[in-house]
């Protein structure tokens, strides 16, 4: 088991490219941490580190209490998988599985009976005579899994490890992972652009952005309490409806009107003051052909997704205000509807991004 802290965490590649430019967390023992955020955040850098295949620039990397900077990758006792399984294409999935234990000279015997094992776990058991070639690219996963599963790290880095894979083999890929962590009981640190990925396996999230830490959070703690308009942007799809507009208070009320929308904040934004702001609100949070209306507008398009069904408005926001209600056929594309926002779950944002509480 792991406990990895990072302290002021920093990476500067040649004169001023500043992947990573401060980051101070730690990874509890037994954890599955997500590192999620655009490409060119610093994730990979950021792992990378951690693995020590980048040296930081300033920071230190503490494992289990040990300063780790000026350990060699192997003997920090941390395993990475990769993006892409880079198996040797010459070797069988058994010949590559056993390389690492080979190289360490590790008797036979015991080798072959670790393969099958860690072989067992990754359910591959029936490919180990097989080459790369012959296997599909989430069967090659599961070998590199394997291949890093035999050395018995105490903790698992994984750098976008089904991004290869398509959207199905993806889900289920994803589930083996879970299922392993679960079996494992070892700390995960898993790399994703995938908003997805990381509010499926996550027990905490860690946003990234331009370098730096924007939230951490359980996957909750992230969707329904944003910090940020960067953080409500990036998780959840559809993604939250975000109206740019301007709030005026009158008489301890506050409302909110632009692209065609008046209104009336709840409460809790009474004090807010007047000027430009972004409203916030979930496609699920949307009410559509009530009494009350914040705009009336013709629906324009009717999109069934099976279980649920899709309905946009385009009423002069930037993007079309996207309601998702349960699945029906009740609405027309064409008619005229009044839509308003579930007061209780509005979100405001400064014109800087940064979230009104
Ligand atoms: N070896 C390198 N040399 C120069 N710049 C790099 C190198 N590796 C990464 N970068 C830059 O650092 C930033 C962060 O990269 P990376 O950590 O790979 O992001 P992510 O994994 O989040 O997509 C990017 O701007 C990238 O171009
Ligand atoms: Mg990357």
């Amino acid at each position: 088991m792991a406990r990895i802290e990072l302290k002021g965490l920093r990476k500067v590649f040649g004169r001023n490219i500043e992947a990573v430019k401060n980051l101070d967390f730690t990874i509890e023992e037994g954890e599955f941490v997500v590192i999620v955020g655009p490409s060119g955040c610093g994730k990979t850098t950021t792992l990378r580190m951690i693995a020590g295949f980048e040296e930081p620039t300033a920071g230190e990397i503490e494992i289990d209490g040990r300063l780790v900077n000026d350990v060699d990758p192997g003997d920090r006792g941390v395993g990475m998988v990769f993006q892409t399984h880079a198996l040797f294409p010459h070797k069988t999935i058994a010949e590559n599985i056993e390389f690492g234990p080979r190289m360490k000279k590790v008797p036979e015997e015991t080798r072959k009976q670790k393969v099958r094992e860690v072989a067992d776990m990754v359910r591959i058991t029936h490919l180990l005579h097989k080459l790369p070639v012959e296997c599909s690219g989430g069967e090659a996963q599961r070998a590199a899994l394997a291949r890093t599963l035999i050395t018995d790290p105490t903790a698992f880095l994984l750098d976008e490890p089904l991004s290869s894979l398509d959207a199905k083999l993806r889900r289920e890929m994803r589930a083996e992972i879970d299922r392993l962590h679960e079996e494992l009981k070892k700390t995960f640190v898993y790399v994703t652009h995938d908003q997805e990925e990381a509010m499926t396996l996550a027990d905490r999230i860690v946003v990234m952005r331009d370098g730096v830490i924007e939230q951490v959070g359980t996957p909750l703690e992230i969707y329904n309490d944003p910090v940020s308009y960067f953080v409500a942007d990036f998780f959840g799809s559809p993604s939250m409806n975000l109206i740019a507009g301007a709030v005026e208070g009158s008489n301890g009320a506050a409302a909110f009107s632009g692209a065609g929308i008046e209104f009336k904040l709840p409460d809790a934004y009474a004090g807010v003051s007047s000027g430009e702001y972004t409203l916030g609100v979930r496609p699920e949070h949307i009410v559509v052909g009530s009494q009350d209306a914040a705009f009336s507008c013709d629906i324009q398009l009717v999109e069934p997704l099976g279980k649920d069904t899709l309905l946009y408005f385009e009423h002069g926001a930037e993007r079309p205000t996207i309601a998702v209600i349960e699945a029906s056929d009740r609405f027309k594309e064409g008619e005229r509807l009044n839509v308003t926002f579930d007061p209780a779950h509005v979100y405001l944002f400064e014109p800087d991004g940064t979230r009104v509480r």
